[in-house]
């Protein structure tokens, strides 16, 4: 796998933080992700007066990444307010999941892991597949 810039990756991350809407919680959130062709997308939570519609940064990032051509994660870096690393929640563990690159990694609070690390076990388009095949 390519060698990964994480210092530029969190750099972007904490630059999306300027785009977070997060008037209700105020905890702004910034994300960034190499793609396997070499892009480098980012996104940042969009909050919402009703709650639990709100977006995380992951998923406009993942929206990022579809809306501008596509593609396989490679590498993810995701920061609080203070800029500090911060874990994707477990539903935006899935999402990335559905768009990783195989051994794709994330810069946690405990240090680089593998997409695998953070979900073991995961369901993913494979087992859709798998069903569908063999019934
Ligand atoms: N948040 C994210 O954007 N990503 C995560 O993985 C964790 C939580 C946001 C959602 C909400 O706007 C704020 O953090 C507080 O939960």
């Amino acid at each position: 796998m390519a060698q990964i810039d994480w210092d530029a990756l969190r750099d972007t991350a904490r630059k999306a933080l300027a785009n977070a809407y997060a008037p209700y919680s105020g905890f702004p959130v910034g994300a960034a992700a190499l793609v396997d062709d070499g892009r480098v997308i980012a996104g940042a939570n969009i909050e919402n007066a009703s709650y639990g519609v709100t977006l995380c940064a992951e998923c406009s990032l993942v929206s990022a990444l579809i809306m501008g051509g596509g593609g396989k994660l490679v590498a993810f870096a995701c920061v609080d307010g203070n800029g500090d690393a911060l874990m994707p929640c477990g539903r935006c563990r899935q999402l990335l999941y559905e768009h990783s690159a195989a051994g794709m990694l994330l810069a946690t609070v405990s240090g680089i892991k593998t997409i695998d690390e953070v979900l073991p076990d995961a369901f993913g388009p494979r087992q859709l597949a798998e069903f569908h095949r063999h019934g």
